[in-house]
């Protein structure tokens, strides 16, 4: 809607006359100088208003994720890439949409979330392999692996490890429109110790003088890095506290950073309102890394009964990716994957698989994280059959993939849930993925901020 003339000078008038004398009284020599542009502003976004479409989604049944029901004939309305009104039943609206999509007999549910890929890697490129890519080429397979992930029906991940910030680029590129792929959170360079995992993989000899973007010793190396990704445009920071399965040279089990370091990091990148994710497998990094006060742990596979106790006590997640481990064994050898970390991956798969459902079991809170680039992206639901095999209901390991993932980001409400006021996005299936996890291995529809991108349906 465009103001006609006359109107604004109401609206002018509304604003210039205000029922709250003090403040305006104040400042009402700017106010006046302003109302030309006010109005103007004001005249802007009610043409954005009045040109949104009001698309009404409906489908055969929706998974409320929060109470787990499944509600029949369900009618999503959304206007500008956000949900206004949630109901159900056949009737027609009293106002007719501007589009209808009608997904017949399919069930809806919110897009997943995964909470732990690297979009920039690729999982046929392991070991040495990966010395011979440029990060300008990673960025671009990360371009590709954007588009494979949103169409496997993930709206919105965590990268949480990426060089030369070319997942704060993807991330943009995204948001802009210029490429397909979920809304992304990025962590730029992991933070990490001379050596570790968070390193450069430690994959050549000393006259190469390799060292990984986030290498930092020392808390005040640590808090200056978290400074240094922050300016670049991080949305939190990914450090490591143990080593590492794919790693040269790391110890899975053994720490990596003093509690001092961890602490100081942590208090930084929070001081700046960043959430810190810590990947630790061995036990006491784990514990060191939860005195810090982090947010999530990653990967969590030797987690004790102290971690546990105290991940419940500090509310912390944990992102435990106990699909991965089939793929490394499986497949990691062929994809250049080293022997020693093939080795290390035979230590870690089960015992991580026994502890997620321990720790589960113990009421720790958990996201879903699956470590998607050591293992193909758009796999990435693989992951949701063996949280179910390993202990969760399927409504839990959904919860674990929308919910809590929203949750750990600092997003409840916005994403993960089909409820008003949450972002439009949303997938759906034929079939009950409550009563067949893996039917989320081929989503059939995927709109994200409203925009259909996989359409299975009979869009009219
Ligand atoms: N990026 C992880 C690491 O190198 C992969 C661990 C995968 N193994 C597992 N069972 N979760 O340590």
């Amino acid at each position: 809607m465009r103001l006609r003339a006359g109107e604004g000078d109401d609206l002018n008038r509304a604003i210039a006359t205000p029922k709250r004398p003090s403040y305006f009284a104040r400042s009402r020599r700017i106010t006046l100088r302003l109302l030309p542009t006010i109005a103007g502003a004001i005249a802007i976004c009610f043409a954005a208003t009045a040109n949104a479409e009001t698309i009404e989604l409906r489908a055969g049944s929706m998974i409320e994720v929060e109470s787990g029901r499944v509600i029949d004939d369900p009618v999503v309305t959304i206007v500008d890439g956000v949900i206004t009104a949630v109901g159900s039943g056949s009737v027609a609206s009293a106002t007719p949409p501007d589009r209808l999509i009608d997904l017949g007999e399919m069930t809806i549910l919110p897009g997943l979330i995964d909470m732990h890929v690297h979009l920039t890697s690729d999982s046929d490129v392991h070991g040495y392999r990966r010395l011979a890519v440029s990060d300008v080429r990673a960025t671009i397979t990360g371009v590709v692996n954007a588009e494979k992930t949103l169409m496997a029906g993930f709206t919105t991940v965590r990268n949480v490890g990426a060089p030369s910030f070319s997942d704060v680029a993807l991330r943009d590129a995204i948001a802009e429109g210029d490429i397909k792929g979920p809304r992304m959170f990025v962590s730029g360079p992991p933070i990490g110790i001379t050596g570790g995992h968070c390193s450069d993989n430690n994959l050549l000899p000393p006259q190469y003088e390799a060292v990984g973007d986030g290498v930092a010793d020392g808390p005040w190396a640590a808090r200056a890095k978290v400074r240094h990704n922050r300016k670049f445009g991080v949305d939190l920071i990914k450090t490591c506290s143990t080593g590492g399965v794919l790693s040269k040279g790391t110890k899975v089990g053994a720490p990596q950073y003093t509690v001092e370091e961890l602490r100081a990091l942590t208090e930084e990148a929070q001081s700046h309102g960043l959430k810190v994710a810590s990947h630790a497998h061995g036990a006491e990094g784990i514990v060191n890394a939860l005195k810090a006060g982090v947010d999530t742990i990653e990967h969590a596979s030797f987690i004790d009964d102290e971690g546990i106790e105290l991940a419940r006590k500090n509310g912390a997640y944990l992102s435990m990716d106990v699909y991965v481990t089939e793929y490394i064994l499986g497949e990691g050898e062929a994809a250049g994957i080293l022997p020693e970390s093939l080795e290390k991956e035979r230590l870690v798969g089960q015992t991580q698989r026994d502890n997620f459902r321990k720790a589960h079991e113990a009421g720790v809170k958990m996201i879903f994280g699956t470590d998607a680039g050591v293992y193909p992206h758009g796999d990435n639901a693989r992951q949701l059959s063996r949280m179910a095999r390993f202990g969760m209901t399927p409504i839990e390991a959904l919860r674990a993939a929308t919910l809590n993932s929203a949750d750990a980001l600092g997003q409840s409400g916005k994403f993960g849930v089909i409820k008003v006021g949450a972002a439009a996005d949303i997938i759906a299936v034929e079939g009950n993925p409550l009563n067949e996890l893996s039917l989320l291995e081929n989503v059939d529809f995927v709109m994200k901020d409203g925009v259909v991108y996989k359409d299975g349906s009979n869009d009219k």
